[in-house]
């Protein structure tokens, strides 16, 4: 998003996993960041206007076969620039010096020493500890540059002032390297210069402006899912356009217990969006009837969704026609609430990832319709896009929520999905939802739910014998959903759920914990 007043640290990606990290890290810092592949072009560059340049990690070797590459004419445009691992050996590389394979690969935490003044250094102590993950090294410095670190066995970081390059070994945005953080900020905030100024309320203010000046007099339309993204979305644009911004909420049949009602409540009564709520469960779980693989039932859901929103966009935009633009060309706009991660990921030096599961996203684009996208997060990380909720005003309730997958509870009940194990899982899920926040850990943990199995068995209840359904319980803890580990929920904290679900869900008899991570797991059970 153009926030032309603000100043940019462009980030080249050359295919490390810690690169959106550094990103993340130069926000902290209130100063806006951009990622972009290593192969953009220069003008693609100058047009950004950065006041600094941050070179990735990336692959073992320079040498690599197919090693990502970026034009050796970054290094000279003039504004300051900062190599973090590959980035030094691309800079000792391509000016000259010496890079070989180092004896061994160094992974991990290393001491580092300070062996002259540095001001990406400034005032920090003589010798830190640093993370370290290199399979090359520099052994030849590049004409000019001075070594301002180093550890037992090889240089740490060097420096050209007059070119205006600094570059260090390690990595100074993953929380293992102390003082990291402060590096980062000496080399954006001190040796950039740049304007600590790109706050919550100047990403608001600017994405406004923007949007009001996009749509005009136009008319938009935005899927709402109840959480978080689509949310914040849709509360920017009706800053922007008010009524003229319509919201759809589908209820398809997997939302959880009350859902639909307290949703639509939210965003009516504290957000003043328009919303249009749509009852179309008993469609949904017609076509999930006899469904059980899980594949199956994202593309049942997927397909239903788009066509349910179709329906009512063509509704909307109908009925609005008379009031519509002017001009004789009908412009109609859909919100969307993509984030920054999926817009890296699809431009990213190794392509888009491999898909493991299909998930589906709010919207198909009705084609007739002259719709065209607004995306007002597609700048911004899943804690910003929060951090601009709260800054709008939003109930914690929306800017807290978990994770929900848009196939709802029908990826999380093995086996066919029928009405009557809707309202079991409802029932299982309100009380783990319920437990969690009373024991306090609701944001701690990164998701927790149940999931029903298609598992009976034997129990007894009073003098009665049972033989009825399994509910498990899963809790994970997550940065990103990427990978997660299983919650070690407190003892108290399971009893509880435990004997409130077997007690008070009727047809569940038996509770289990899912110990497994990710990977080899995946969160949801399909
Ligand atoms: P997995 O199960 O793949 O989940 O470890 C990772 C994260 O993605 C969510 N998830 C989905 N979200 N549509 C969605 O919108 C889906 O089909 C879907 N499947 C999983 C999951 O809840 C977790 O946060």
């Amino acid at each position: 998003m153009d926030t032309p007043t603000t100043s940019t640290i462009l980030i080249l990606d050359f295919g490390s996993q810690y690169t959106q990290l550094i990103a993340r890290r130069i926000r902290e810092f209130n100063v806006f960041s951009v990622v972009l592949p290593c192969t953009v072009g220069l003008a693609q560059i100058q047009a950004l206007a950065p006041v600094g340049l941050i070179l990735s990690g990336g692959p073992d070797s320079v040498y690599d076969a197919g090693a990502p590459s970026a034009d050796p004419k970054i290094l000279e445009i003039g504004i300051p620039v900062l190599g973090i691992c590959y980035g030094l050996q691309f800079i000792a590389h391509h000016l000259g010096g010496k890079v070989q394979p180092a004896p061994r690969r160094e992974y991990g935490y290393a001491e580092v020493e300070m062996v002259s003044e540095s001001r990406l250094f400034h005032g920090l102590p003589g010798t830190m500890d640093v993370w370290m993950s290199h399979g090359d090294e520099a052994k030849e410095l590049p004409v000019g540059f001075v070594l301002t670190a180093k550890t037992d066995n090889a240089l740490a970081a060097i420096e050209n002032i007059e070119r205006g390059i600094w570059a260090v070994q390690f990595h100074p945005e993953v929380a293992h390297t102390r003082n990291g953080m402060e590096m980062l900020r000496n080399f954006v905030l001190d040796i950039c210069g740049a304007e600590a100024n790109w706050t919550p309320e100047h990403f608001t203010q600017t994405t406004v402006q923007r949007v009001r000046t996009l749509v005009g007099d136009g008319h938009a339309i935005c899927g709402l899912s109840g959480g978080v993204d689509s949310s914040v979305a849709a509360v920017l644009v009706s800053r922007a356009i008010g009524d003229r911004l319509t919201c759809i909420f589908v209820n398809n049949g997997v939302l959880r217990k009350d859902e639909f009602r307290k949703v639509q409540a939210t965003m009516r009564e504290s957000l003043g969006l328009n919303v249009v709520a749509v009852d179309a469960s008993e469609r949904f779980l017609g076509k999930l009837a006899g469904v059980s693989d899980p594949e199956q039932k994202r593309k049942v859901i997927g397909n239903e969704f788009v066509a349910v929103f179709d329906d009512e966009a063509k509704r909307i935009f109908q009925s609005e026609r008379g009031s519509m633009h002017s001009g004789g060309e009908e412009i109609a706009w859909l919100v969307q609430g993509t984030l920054y991660p999926d817009v890296i990921e699809s431009s990213s030096v190794h392509g888009p990832s491999h898909t493991i599961k299909s998930h589906h996203n709010v919207g198909g684009l009705p084609a007739e319709m002259k719709l065209k996208l607004i995306e007002p997060l597609r700048d911004l990380f899943k804690d910003e896009v929060r951090r601009i909720g709260r800054d709008l005003g939003m109930p914690d309730e929306i800017i807290e929520r978990q994770p929900f997958p848009g196939p709802g509870l029908a990826v999380r009940i093995l086996g066919e999905v029928t009405a009557e194990r809707v309202a079991i899982l409802q029932e299982a899920d309100e009380i783990v939802v319920d437990e969690i926040k009373r024991a306090g850990l609701y944001r701690k943990v990164w998701q927790s739910f149940a999931v029903l199995l298609p598992v009976k068995s034997v129990g007894v209840m009073g003098d009665q014998r049972t033989y009825a359904n399994t509910c498990v319980i899963r809790a994970v803890e997550s940065e990103d959903g990427m990978t997660a580990d299983w919650a070690p929920l407190p003892y108290e904290v399971l009893r509880t759920i435990s004997s409130r679900i077997v007690s008070e869900v009727r047809s569940i008899n038996r509770v289990v914990y899912d110990i497994t991570s990710k990977p080899p797991g995946t969160i949801e059970w399909e």
